[in-house]
């Protein structure tokens, strides 16, 4: 199995790709951590925390990370995800608890004492704890598998006219993931603006009949009507979980080596994420960006997934 470490704000689309990754069997999913961004660090580590008790996920541990991002001030996303950062169904109580130590610290502890090249970084939120994890200690570049992770957009954005809510409200952090000599794979918006969540999709997902099943399609009637209000879909782009699909099946999206870099100091282009599609990519890009979905494949990991969990 695949062993990845997801560093999340949960955040719908993060709590299915919680699920996804818990559910699969080719993922081995070795720590949960959170940091501030759909809303405040406190909201989101409870509700990671609360969907684990949901799915029974234990043995897992989970840790919070950073609660605002490196330079500029905390921006969360009650418009998209509510109040809580999760609302629309009811959340347990949590009785799983944290680790006690930073995020930071037991991404460093795993990657450190895993063989190298074995772990991937799965990130659905701002970079800043994989941007600090970096910093804290340079050798996890070179010992990390790949970064797979969910933000920025080529073409498109949707926190402003060209840059992408996680890469928008930690640009600076985003520069450093994206400027480390890592593997990085980019699940933008381009990629993941084909992952909606139609009727027949979430008709599926009910058809599993789980109480899982069932927080998830409560999830997406939620998304479904922030998603329309605030941005016009008539179904929700559901994000966090392609990067997670994409480390389980490379095949179930196609990807293109481009070189890509993080604007800092735009007026109107902050945060966008500049890809180079002049020419053939440079012998050494370490980065790529991902293009097209297999709509199909996707939904059934998500579904194969929920019935896995039970
Ligand atoms: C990203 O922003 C968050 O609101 C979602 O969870 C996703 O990670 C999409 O722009
Ligand atoms: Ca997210």
């Amino acid at each position: 199995a695949k062993k990845i470490i997801l560093d999340c704000d949960p955040g719908h689309d993060d709590a299915i790709a919680m699920l996804l990754a818990y559910g699969n069997p080719e993922i081995d999913l070795l720590a949960v951590t959170t940091v501030a961004g759909n809303q405040t660090l406190e909201k989101v580590t409870h509700n990671a925390l609360a969907v684990a008790e949901m799915a029974n996920i234990c043995g897992i541990p989970f840790a919070a990370g950073s609660a605002r991002p490196l330079v500029r001030e905390i921006e969360v996303a009650p418009d998209i995800h509510g109040d809580s950062g999760l609302d629309g169904p009811e959340l347990p109580e949590p009785s799983l608890k944290l680790e006690n130590c930073h995020a930071v610290e037991l991404i460093i502890k795993l990657i450190m004492s895993h063989p190298p090249k074995t772990i991937t970084l799965v990130p659905t939120g701002a970079l800043t704890n994989i941007a600090l994890a970096a910093r804290l200690e340079p050798r996890i570049v070179e010992r990390v598998k790949e970064v797979v992770l969910m933000g920025g957009g080529y073409h498109v954005g949707n926190w402003s006219p060209v840059a992408e809510f996680n890469i928008k409200i930690d640009p600076e952090a985003a520069h450093i993931v994206f400027n480390e000599k890592w593997p990085v794979t980019m699940v933008g918006l381009d990629l993941t603006h084909q992952a909606l969540a139609t009727p027949d999709v979430v008709a599926k997902i009910r058809e599993v009949g789980t109480s899982c099943s069932q927080f998830v399609v409560e999830l997406l009637d939620f998304f479904s009507k922030t998603y329309k209000q605030a941005q016009g879909f008539d179904a929700p782009p559901v994000h966090d979980p392609c990067a997670v699909a994409y480390v389980i099946d490379p095949t179930v999206m196609t990807t293109q080596r481009v070189p890509v870099d993080i604007e800092l100091t735009g007026t109107l282009t902050l945060g966008m994420t500049v890809a180079d599609f002049r020419h053939p990519a440079p012998e050494d890009c370490h980065t790529q960006v991902a293009i097209k979905l297999d709509h199909d494949k996707f939904w059934l990991l998500v579904v194969g997934a929920l019935k896995n969990i039970g």
